[in-house]
């Protein structure tokens, strides 16, 4: 597989942003569990919004946020008019000592990070699905910090351990003490903390009762475990049928290429999302390329 390289757009479409970017970042230690489909939905809204978003793939094994976007880039040179961002990625370092590879990886990601703060509204990070030290740091350094997880009991796992009642937490998750533990990092570099947002993937219409029983304890563990809940993503086909064009179906939707209620209906379920995580006020390229 060959990775992309960055993605410097053409200097006349480069309005930088006032303030420095908002960081999400999307994680998970559990594999498979929806960061990449929810990283590049996110990341197509925020630019379909006007936005200078800046993207950063950690899971140079998989590359799969690399991928879709190499995809996308392939779709815009063939004449679709799809914005694009600012793609970067990182592989991990290979020198022999874990002393010598961790600052390598630092100061790789502190330059990276440096310069799409000053560049970009927003930055988007995927990260592996392992525990991994550039996962770690990325996540000391998220503004907003999403987390996707499979609707289903074996996934709250990966929160916590809850007793048989379901409604109190015995033990937090090796993830939920990660984040704690990068809470704690972040506060003492800048004295800002991270808004963390539990998101509930793969959504399906069956078994309601199911869902409402882990809706209950989700909210039960919010409190304890310190995260809050957005809007989930439904169980659709059309998010791995897109994934070769680089597209999200809001692309189809604003091409006129699609009309179909389901489509609207999963514009909506990204939107609501986007919505619900709350991310700061900034002004779209557009508007700061008209005041000049
Ligand atoms: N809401 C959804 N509907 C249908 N398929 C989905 C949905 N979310 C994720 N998938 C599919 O599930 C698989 C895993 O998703 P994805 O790659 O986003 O997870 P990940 O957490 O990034 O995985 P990894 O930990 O391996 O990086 C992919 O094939 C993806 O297309
Ligand atoms: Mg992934």
């Amino acid at each position: 597989m060959s990775l992309a390289e960055s993605t410097p757009l053409p200097e006349e479409d480069s309005w930088p942003p006032a303030k420095p970017a908002h960081v999400i970042v999307v994680g998970n230690e559990k594999g498979g569990s929806g960061k990449s489909t929810t990283a590049m939905h996110i990341i197509v809204s925020l630019l379909r919004d006007g936005y200078e978003v800046g993207t950063l793939d950690l899971d140079a094994r998989q590359g799969t946020l690399t991928r879709y976007i190499n995809n996308r880039r392939r779709s815009a040179a063939a004449g679709e008019p799809l914005p694009l961002p600012r793609h970067q990625f990182l592989q991990p370092s290979e020198l022999p000592t874990r002393a010598e590879a961790e600052a390598e990886d630092r100061d790789r990601f502190d330059q990276l990070y440096a310069e799409m703060r000053v560049l970009c509204d927003f930055v988007v990070i995927d990260t592996p699905g392992a525990n991994t030290y550039l996962g770690r740091l990325a996540h000391s350094h998220a503004d907003t910090l999403v987390t996707p997880m499979n609707d289903s009991f074996l996934d709250l796992d990966m929160l916590a351990t809850v007793d048989a009642t379901g409604r109190n937490v015995e033990k937090l998750s090796v993830y939920s003490e990660m984040v704690f533990e990068q809470r704690k990092a972040r506060m003492q570099r800048d004295r800002s903390s991270i808004d963390w947002v539990v998101v509930r993937n793969r959504l399906s219409n069956l078994n309601a009762r199911n869902k409402q029983d882990i809706a209950d304890v989700m909210n039960a563990l919010t409190r304890r475990v310190g995260f809050r809940m957005a809007p989930g993503i439904s169980e659709r086909v059309i998010y791995r049928e897109l994934f070769p064009r680089g597209l999200t179906m809001l692309d189809l939707l604003e091409a006129g290429e699609s009309a179909s209620m389901s489509h609207v209906a999963a514009r909506q379920e990204v939107r609501a999302l986007v919505e619900a995580l709350a991310l700061p006020e900034r002004q779209p390229k557009q508007q700061r390329r008209a005041a000049e």
